[in-house]
């Protein structure tokens, strides 16, 4: 039986190539959509098997292997064509097709409907331009829109007249049932004539993924209710499932693993007239498990771009309580705040794309909103209150189904009361409202706390830390050390607040998302508001070499390991290590000069050269019978 064009596409469209093949192969993200590594159908040293998301096929430059994701799982479980897809169909949610009669007739039927709403998006988009359509057309041109954009868009026009589409349609020998049932006519109740939905109103088709038209939006000119009047749900055209602008967004948005969602398709059109081309909307309703489920498809923190009053508070909360259940590692929502009174659209148009990127770099990730919700204005001055709210957290997080994504919300949520009910000086604990939590006021997370204040808090100094500082860099700038090395990382103890946080972002964030390079690993902490520690744990590690991005993954490895058996040694105590940071912070203050780095560059040898006898010392005393572990 021969499968449906329709379907297959669908079904491509639905599952991630990345994904599928993601689950056989130790993928590394190479950006644009594109991820390499070894070949599963032959055997290699060095990866030359790539897979192309955009594309949907992989390849393998050493054997030739090439095909779609229905030929990946054929190959690589030796499956049938229709067994393939059952396979990945079941696991997209979908019905394999059965050609019964029924279903023959209705695959006919939706492409005699969407036959209907092509014909009707042409001919609103002619009526814009014919002189029925002057006034549509000076009110996109009075929004700023180019010639070019509306013709992008397929913007169009209903002019104010109940038998317009009607009569176009009927000369077209459309029947007047499908065009109702496709949601272009209304026929009374009372049996009296059909006549045409949409009038007076500038015309938004809502696209398929391949850019056929499926339903409208039709906006009134000027004032009136509703505002837009959208086509009913049809057999073509479920809203739920549906986000305004897909088909032009899809491209850039996993090319460049980032899609922007709006409220608005005026937003929508703004934005891509302003270059932004990687935002969608739902259709005026919050949005929904299939929308966000077809986001992840795209990228995997969608950014979701909200008011910055109330009425965008609770839409921001409803996406996040819809989502929580759904996250999965290295899936997840962002959260941006447009400045008072506007929207993407008003916002692009007077300050410009750049102004529009400024207001998503204050984003914020979903476990920042989710905190701040909870925490909302409630007072946390008792100690009912205190485990009042961490209750409703601990309730929030229980309803993450993935079992790894709950236990890093658990552990962060934790690290938060931490910081939040920690002995504060003699007020023992500190009100919320010093912690910048305040009414109505978006800005979110605290920052993290600068380093030379804490340090002396917690009664460090600025040179013990600088070993847990050699370690956190050489880390995030080689991401590929930290699954190696996780448990040695885990063994040692941080100093408490921002070193102890870090480490733990790191190694959550190494377990959530394996695949990242040191750069998706750098912009994924800056995203959730380390940027700050970073910079400055750059700016004074800098001159150690091994911690440089520029270091090979074996001077890398040597030196972390080096560190880290400094800190087993209990090194940070003795003058050895005293001296070493001396001497680092010596080239820190005296940046360019080569004799202040040498120095501090053969200290650090000589430490080394001594936690190296240690260490052989220390996996002698690992081998011996009855050993327990740490001391
Ligand atoms: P908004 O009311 O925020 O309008 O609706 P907007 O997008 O800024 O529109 P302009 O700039 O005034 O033209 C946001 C979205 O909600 C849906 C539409 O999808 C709209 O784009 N909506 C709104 C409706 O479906 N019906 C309405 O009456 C209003
Ligand atoms: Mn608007």
């Amino acid at each position: 039986m021969a499968l449906p064009p329709r379907f297959l596409d669908e079904l491509r469209g639905r599952v991630s190539i990345t994904d599928i093949v993601g689950r056989r192969v130790r993928l590394i993200r190479k950006g644009r959509g594109e991820s390499t590594g070894l070949c599963p159908f032959h055997n290699e040293k060095t990866p030359s098997f790539t897979v192309t998301e955009d594309k949907g096929f992989f390849h393998c430059f050493g054997c030739g292997a090439h095909g779609d994701v229905i030929g990946f799982v054929m190959r690589s479980e030796g499956l049938e064509f229709p067994q393939a897809v059952e396979k990945l169909a079941a696991e997209a949610g979908m019905q394999v097709p059965r050609e019964t009669p029924e279903e023959r007739e209705r695959a006919e039927r939706q492409a005699t409907l969407g036959g209907a709403v092509e014909f009707a998006a042409k001919h609103f988009e002619q009526q814009l331009r014919a002189s029925a359509g002057r006034l549509g057309l000076e009110y996109l041109k009075r929004r700023g829109l180019t010639d070019d954009t509306m013709r992008r868009f397929r913007l169009g026009f209903a002019p104010d007249n109940r038998t317009g589409l009607k009569a176009a349609l009927e000369k077209a020998g459309i029947p007047e049932a499908i065009a109702i049932e496709a949601g272009l006519l209304i026929k009374p109740e009372d049996g009296g004539h059909a006549y045409d939905r949409f009038r007076g109103r500038v015309m938004f088709p809502i696209l398929d993924r391949r850019g056929q038209a499926i339903a409208f939006g039709g906006r009134i000119l000027d004032q009136g209710e509703p505002k837009y009047l959208n086509s009913p749900e049809t057999p073509l055209f479920h809203k739920g499932r549906v986000l305004y602008g897909l088909s032009h967004a899809q491209k850039t948005a996993r090319e460049t693993n980032e899609i922007i969602v709006v409220e608005g398709y005026m937003d929508v059109i703004a934005l891509a007239q302003a270059g932004i081309s990687n935002a969608v909307a739902p259709l005026g309703t919050a949005l929904t498990e299939e929308q966000i489920a077809l986001l992840w498809r795209m990228a995997q923190e969608p950014i979701l771009c909200f008011d910055g009053d109330n009425a965008g508070q609770r839409a921001a909360a409803r996406a996040a309580d819809r989502a929580i259940p759904l996250l999965k590692p290295g899936l997840s929502l962002r959260f941006a705040w447009m400045p008072a009174g506007e929207d993407p659209d008003s916002l692009v148009r007077a300050k410009g794309a750049a102004g529009f990127r400024e207001a998503l770099s204050r984003m914020e990730p979903l476990v920042e909103a989710l905190w701040r919700q909870v925490l909302a204005d409630r007072p946390l001055d008792t100690p009912e209150r205190r485990a009042g709210f961490r209750k409703d957290l601990g309730e929030a997080v229980g309803r993450i189904a993935d079992k790894s994504v709950a236990e890093a919300y658990r552990q962060e949520i934790q690290r938060r009361l931490d910081e939040l009910f920690r002995p504060q000086g003699k007020a023992g604990f500190q009100a919320p409202a010093q912690f910048g939590v305040q009414k109505g006021r978006f800005g979110g997370r605290q920052p993290v706390v600068p380093i030379g204040g804490e340090a002396a808090r917690r009664g460090i100094t600025s040179m013990q830390r600088i070993p847990y500082e050699l370690i956190l860099i050489a880390l995030v700038n080689h991401p590929d050390l930290i699954s190696r090395h996780c448990e040695a990382v885990g063994e040692v103890d941080f100093p408490r607040g921002d070193l102890d946080s870090l480490k733990r972002a790191v190694i959550d964030l190494a377990a959530g998302q394996p695949h990242l390079d040191a750069k998706g690993f750098r912009n994924h902490l800056n995203n959730l508001g380390f940027a700050a520690t970073l910079e400055a744990l750059v700016a004074r590690t800098g001159h150690m070499k091994f911690t440089l991005p520029s270091a090979d993954l074996n001077s890398a490895e040597e030196g972390l390991l080096h560190v880290i058996g400094l800190l087993r040694e209990k090194l940070s105590v003795k003058p050895e290590l005293a001296a070493t940071a001396q001497a680092l912070e010596n080239a820190m203050a005296n940046p360019g000069d080569p004799t202040a780095e040498t120095t501090a560059l053969s200290r650090f040898e000589a430490a080394r050269q001594m936690t190296l006898d240690g260490e052989s010392q220390r996996r002698d005393l690992d081998r011996a019978p009855g050993w327990g572990g740490e001391d």
